[in-house]
């Protein structure tokens, strides 16, 4: 487990890094991400590399005893080079460019970038792949980030048409599987097909999944470019990317796939801001963000490459980019270093060593002020880093009772076709992971994908294209299934499946939906057992078939589903029965209390005031309290190990 920080060498003049450094090492820290946004200092001018000054930062920082992460810098394409070829632009859904002066200004299908990138990668790896202080590589920065997975221009045109004349093999399977008989949308030939942006009312549903998975796919592949150059030049050495918080745009597990590690980066107050959540829940939780949003997180990008994941970049302080940004709760960097840890992390890396004077982040908490005082993150560092060393070795993360599938083509689905516009799919998944996680579960999210085991209940908020074989996959692995609303309402075409909703979830739970309305805000219906909202389905069942029916739920041995978007309480009231008959030990805990277990260790996060304490003694039995030196900073933070 190791603490890191990101730093921009290029932005401080170069006297200042020799103390920089060593204020790094002497606080602590052992990694330090850097080059991710320097390409207009490692070539200033077409084909003119300046070496210089990066081999003299690696060699400072190096000396100093921190390891390198080294990022390409691609998300940042110098103006010379955008100058030179304006088709590098990221295009709207009107073709028209986007345009230079922040980040991420470029296509994922852009041929020309590609090209450029591939130059950069290979320009950077040849340099420092052998370098013994570059102990992991980071891809780009924040894939999709500012809304650029999906960019109408002619490269992305022209590819996607390639794409579905793949996929499709003839136009007449294209046709048929679109459905484009419906409003003469009927296509000749692939080359008549643009994407699905722009139009008068809404495009085709099918046309605008594959648009996406289409874009999704542009990503990966843009990924496994640099992958290859870069392990080519710098062989058996880690290769990361640093993936967003609540950011869906992309199917992020091909791309975890390629990589060894997952990182995400984390910014617990900011996100609530900016996310679902009602006013009374961001007011209750604004200075330590929802108790369940870092820890799905990390869920999520744990279940990415192969277990190993890290937070590469840690909100250290108020950030620039939010609608409201309040500093955080004292305590509470420290809390999410250690919740980090708790869920497996191998890294947590605070944004950003010092907080800049200039520029669009100059309201963005560093470790340091900008006059180079150390900042109240520094010591919250400090403070982990002693809790730590407190805590001695990291047993390894074990494997929950619970998977939750985190499905990304799920998540388009509901937004191509909401139905109502209170259906969003991210909100019902925390929802499903919050009543877990509230009952004291460790969970495990699984790719829909991929095949799962030891499992003994599988929860499927919502995946709308399910198929036979992944249904007769999850039967197999031997857990109960808990599904969520429309699940199983699609076929992969996006049509309705042949047998209704929830289509291959029949083949284990014999029902059907009839009909599914969406209600408007302000209705809400009670079932006799809980009250539900937003969603509907009214559902038949075939007579004489062994069922269990209970208001909105429906179950039997194998499976069990919910036919409604039921409130909070009622889901954690159902989830509560499921995990119960599962045979899985839950432990009900008091309001904005966490826990989590890795290996022998069982860690607290409260998120309310006096939450920590509040665990019941009963509960602690078999654990003996590591004590901790918390410091000054007041923690919401307990640590206990098996005995
Ligand atoms: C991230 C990004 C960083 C920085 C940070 C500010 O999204 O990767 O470069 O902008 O946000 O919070």
């Amino acid at each position: 487990m190791k603490l890191g920080v990101c730093y921009y060498p290029e932005h401080w003049p170069e006297e200042m890094w020799t103390s920089d450094a060593a204020r790094m090492k002497a606080l602590g820290l052992t990694t330090v991400r850097i080059g991710e946004f320097a390409w207009s200092r490692i070539e200033p001018e077409p084909g003119h590399y300046d070496w210089g000054w990066l081999d003299r930062a690696v060699k400072t920082l190096s000396d100093a005893g921190l390891e390198i992460i080294m990022g390409t810098p691609t998300a940042t394409p110098p103006k010379w080079l955008i100058n030179a070829h304006p088709d590098i632009l990221p295009c709207d859904e009107y073709g028209r460019p986007r345009n230079f002066g922040s980040r991420r200004h470029y296509s994922f299908s852009s041929k020309t970038y590609r090209r450029e990138s591939a130059r950069i990668v290979e320009a950077m790896a040849s340099r420092y792949g052998a370098n013994p202080a570059i102990v992991m590589w980071q891809t780009d920065n924040e894939y999709g980030c500012h809304d650029t997975v999906v960019s109408n221009d002619a490269d992305a045109q022209a590819a996607f048409r390639d794409w579905l004349s793949e996929k499709y093999q003839s136009v007449e399977a294209l046709n048929k599987a679109w459905g484009t008989v419906f409003w003469s949308q009927e296509y000749r030939s692939f080359d008549e097909i643009d994407p699905p942006v722009a139009t008068v009312t809404e495009p085709t549903p099918a046309h605008v999944m594959d648009w996406r998975r289409f874009s999704s796919d542009q990503v990966a592949s843009y990924n496994a470019m640099q992958v290859e150059i870069i392990r080519r030049h710098a062989p058996g050495i880690d290769i990361t990317h640093n993936f967003m918080g609540h950011f869906t745009e992309f199917d992020h597990f091909p791309v975890g796939e390629q990589i060894d590690i997952s990182t995400w980066d984390s910014y617990p107050l900011g996100f609530l801001e900016q996310a679902w959540w009602d006013e009374d829940t961001k007011l209750k939780y604004c200075q330590t963000g929802h108790p369940d949003f870092a820890g799905f997180h990390h869920d999520l990008y744990r279940a990415m490459s192969k277990g190993r994941f890290g937070v590469m970049e840690q909100q250290p302080g108020p950030v620039n980019w939010a609608r409201y940004n309040p500093a955080p709760k004292d305590g509470m960097v420290t809390l999410w270093t250690l919740e980090a840890v708790a869920h497996g992390a191998e890294l947590v890396s605070y944004f950003r060593w010092r907080q800049a004077p200039f520029a669009q982040e100059q309201m963005h908490a560093g470790l340091n002020r900008p006059d180079h005082a150390a900042d109240q993150a520094s010591f919250e560092a400090e403070a982990a880093l002693d809790i730590l060393q407190s805590i001695g070795d990291l047993p390894e993360t074990e494997q929950a009772d619970v998977a939750l599938v985190y499905d990304y083509e799920a998540h388009w689905a509901h937004e191509i076709q909401p139905q109502g516009k209170s259906f969003r799919h991210d909100e019902l998944t925390l929802m499903f992971y919050t009543a877990l996680r509230e009952y004291g579960l460790d969970v495990d999210i699984v790719s829909p994908d991929q095949a799962i085991e030891g499992y003994k209940l599988v929860v499927v908020p919502s995946s709308p294209m399910l198929t036979d074989e992944r249904v007769a996959r999850w039967q197999r692995s031997g857990a109960h299934l808990l599904c969520g609303p429309r699940t199983g309402s699609k076929t992969v075409d996006f049509q309705i499946p042949k047998n209704l909703a929830p289509g291959a979830l029949q083949n284990v739970l014999p029902i059907k939906i009839n009909r599914a309305e969406s209600l408007r805000p302000g209705v809400s219906r009670h079932d006799g057992n809980g009250s539900l909202s937003r969603w509907q389905e009214h559902v038949s069942v075939k007579p004489a078939i062994d069922l269990e029916v209970s208001g909105v739920v429906y179950g039997n041995e194998d499976a069990t589903y919910i036919s409604a978007w039921v409130d909070a309480r009622y889901l954690s009231q159902i989830m509560r029965g499921v995990v119960d008959r599962c045979g899985i030990d839950g432990l009900a805990l008091p309001d904005g209390l966490r826990i989590r277990r890795r290996g022998a260790l069982l860690f607290l996060f409260g998120y309310c005031d006096g939450a920590e304490t509040a665990l019941p003694e009963t509960a602690l039995n078999q654990y003996k309290h590591i004590v901790l030196d918390l410091h000054t900073i007041p923690s919401r933070l307990a640590v206990y190990r098996k005995i």
